[in-house]
């Protein structure tokens, strides 16, 4: 998916800024949440080998990293890791290793085996999700824990109609688009308490692709990986998700 690496290389995400109290309180409510879908808490991490494929910036690898878990992010996208790669040498980290692969093209059996491996919001943007996800579960250790994020089948569905017309009516091509975007007062999509990287990431971004439980449980279990747990906004009948605002669907696996 070269589109997506260019668009990443440029638009950086979600590259946080997390200066004040209110923004660090912020983030780290988001990690602990996500850290419930594996039944952790932060001190769980400590001396993990933990896995983030497709970290973008970095954000939650630092969080993770700060609990002393060694950490192995990964993206390939340069644009990300620079952000990413400057942000270890500001806070002087030493147990983040970084690499630029790709998760469908390269080969990575020169990685080790980890306990966690957290892939989040990642294998939607490639060409072929399930192959991700297969080549992530080799990487685990003996009862290892992986957690994917993925777009929901029936969420989005706004959003998909926008970026419909904005595709056909403005330009195909995600600078353009940007320009568009960003450059005059689109007060409509410019609402309050929705940031630039939201809105680029709902209507910008070249590709993605959705997906059901049901769909992620046959991957487990070809994979031999035991469904652990999934996030609250797709139990039950997943038809009813259209009316869901939450578009991110977590779930997590041990392997045996
Ligand atoms: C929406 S961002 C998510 C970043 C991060 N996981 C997070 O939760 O904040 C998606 C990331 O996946 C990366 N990505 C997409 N396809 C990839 C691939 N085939 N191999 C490696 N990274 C990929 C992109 O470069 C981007 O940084």
């Amino acid at each position: 998916m070269e589109e997506v690496k260019k668009f990443y290389d440029i638009y950086n995400y979600p590259n946080l800024k997390l200066y004040t109290y209110r923004q660090k309180r912020n983030h780290k409510k988001l990690i602990l949440k996500i850290l419930s879908y594996i039944n952790f808490s932060p001190k769980d991490l400590k001396n993990k080998d933990v896995l983030d494929f497709g970290c973008g910036t970095g954000d939650k690898s630092i969080f993770f990293a700060e609990y002393f878990a060694n950490v192995t992010s990964i993206d390939f996208s340069k644009g990300q890791l620079s952000v990413l790669n400057k942000k270890i040498k500001e806070n002087n980290i030493k147990n983040i290793t970084v690499y630029q692969k790709d998760l469908i093209k390269d080969d990575l059996c020169f990685l080790k085996k980890y306990d966690i491996i957290f892939c989040i919001g990642v294998l939607h943007h490639t060409e072929n999700p399930y192959l991700g996800f297969e080549k992530l579960t080799k990487l685990l250790k003996p009862n290892g824990i992986i957690l994917i994020a993925l777009y929901h089948r029936y969420s989005r569905i706004r959003f998909r109609i926008i970026r419909f017309f904005l595709k056909n009516l403005i330009s195909k091509d995600f600078n353009k688009l940007y320009k568009w975007f960003f450059s005059s007062k689109k007060t409509f999509f410019l609402r309050k308490n929705v940031s630039k990287n939201t809105l680029y990431d709902r209507y910008i971004v070249p590709y993605e692709s959705y997906h059901s439980l049901k769909e992620v449980k046959k991957w487990f279990f070809k994979n031999n990986i035991f469904f652990l747990k999934c996030s609250e906004n797709v139990k039950g009948f997943e038809f009813f998700k259209i009316f869901e605002k939450k578009t991110l669907f977590f779930v997590s696996g041990i392997k045996k």
